[in-house]
């Protein structure tokens, strides 16, 4: 008896975070502005690495439609854009582009709980570093001094 109630507990409480309105509206907005990239290569990475969290082409899986992973995705996804958006270049208002070459040669970036979901995102050490020149020739490169 102990056991269904727990279960049936635990059905409730994921039930109930369904209500929560954060992460349901996998917004999409416009594409303003694109940068220049260097070259096909870079994007074809960034796309597979990168632009989920950094464009405004985000691609939501069903499961971001469901509390509370909804929420870690809205959570990146809202982040990510707010620090480096290649859909709104030249726009928005903080740009980062110049730190993710070393993002990524630092394997900061994609982040580490994003890959066991987006086993396309993993990078060989040979295509971090394809990315990380083609990041550096697009967006410039932050002189690596802090952090
Ligand atoms: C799962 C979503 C996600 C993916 C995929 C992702 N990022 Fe990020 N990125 C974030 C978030 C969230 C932040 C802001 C918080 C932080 O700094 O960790 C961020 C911050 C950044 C910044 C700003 C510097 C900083 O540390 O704040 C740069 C530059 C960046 N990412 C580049 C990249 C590049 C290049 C890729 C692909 C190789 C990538 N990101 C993939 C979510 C993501």
């Amino acid at each position: 008896m102990q056991l269904v109630k727990i279960l049936a507990g635990a059905a409730i409480a994921l039930a109930a975070i369904q209500l929560v309105p954060y992460g349901r509206d996998h917004s999409n907005p416009p594409v303003s502005g694109e940068p220049k990239w260097d070259s096909p290569r870079t994007v074809e990475l960034f796309d597979r690495a990168c632009k989920n969290c950094h464009s405004n082409e985000t691609v939501w899986p069903w499961y971001a439609s469901v509390a509370p992973a909804s929420w870690l995705a809205q959570l990146d996804v809202s982040l990510g854009r707010s620090k480096f958006n290649v859909s709104e270049w030249g726009r928005s208002e903080e740009n980062e582009g110049d730190e993710a070459a070393a993002e990524v040669r630092k394997g900061k970036m994609p982040p580490f709980f994003y890959l066991p979901a987006h086993p396309e995102a993993k990078l060989s050490v040979v295509e971090q570093e394809e990315l990380a020149k083609g990041l550096a020739a697009t967006f410039g490169e932050d002189k690596p001094e802090q952090k």
